[in-house]
């Protein structure tokens, strides 16, 4: 399994949870320029999780700015009322979580018939076996590694083990899924979660809050690279 996952290339997805919103489109061109593989936006409902924070208005406005892979994380209760305007909005990754309100199966297809990859999320307290279902039908699946609702968290170590089961499953029924990680996520944690099997990171203050980003996204792909070659 190491052997595939050194193949694995590693990419980073900053948050725009941690820009500041007066300077959104500036900071989301800077961060592409900075070499960003992909960009994370999170979606807050005010009642899936504690916070509210942008729509689909924000993500559209951020397309005519931005080349970048659209990593939408969904932390809402009703995700299938939302995918025909995620789609417009221009998402090429609609993620949303397990523990929503609405039949899971259902969501993912038509997420898939909207033309975006169906990722799937768990909350730090929902085991991997949740996701084993659905893993022939979805792209991604998104372990977070803080409680969702907030940027700024600690890491929770124990995700390491959910990370793991996870990248077996799949590598057991033969599937290229890729797994996504999101919390916490610095040059000290990225290791331990590339180690487990992740191969997308987010991260939002450890890039927005760098006075220079590039230098934080090499950072992280080069403490994910040491760490794998010493193992
Ligand atoms: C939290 C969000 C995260 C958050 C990560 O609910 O899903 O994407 O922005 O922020 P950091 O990297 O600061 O933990
Ligand atoms: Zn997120």
């Amino acid at each position: 399994m190491q052997d595939a996952l050194a193949r694995r290339q590693v990419k980073i997805s900053p948050s725009i949870l941690a820009c500041d919103f007066s300077r959104l489109g500036e900071q989301v061109s800077d961060v592409e320029r900075a070499g960003a593989d992909m960009l994370h936006l999170d979606v807050m409902d005010g009642h899936f999780v504690p916070n509210l924070s942008i729509g689909p208005g924000v993500i559209k406005s951020l397309r005519a700015v931005s080349g970048l892979v659209f990593d939408t994380h969904l932390m809402i209760t009703h995700p299938l009322a939302y995918i025909k305007a995620f789609a417009e909005a221009g998402c090429d990754i609609l993620t949303f979580h397990i523990e929503c309100a609405d039949n899971i199966s259902r969501t993912l297809a038509e997420i898939q018939k909207h033309g975006m990859k169906p990722g799937l999320s768990v909350k730090p307290n929902t085991p991997a076996s949740a996701v084993f279902p659905y893993l022939g039908d979805i792209a991604m699946a998104l372990v977070m590694t803080v409680e969702p609702g907030f940027g700024g968290q600690a890491f929770i170590g124990e995700m390491c083990v959910k990370i793991s089961e996870l990248r077996e499953e799949i590598t057991r029924r033969g599937l290229n899924t890729d797994i996504e990680v999101d919390g916490g996520i610095d040059a000290s944690t990225a290791p331990l979660a590339i180690n487990s099997g992740a191969n997308i990171l987010v991260a939002g203050s450890s890039v927005f809050g760098a006075e220079d980003y590039a230098h934080a996204i090499k950072n992280l792909r080069s403490a994910a690279k040491r760490r794998r070659i010493k193992d």
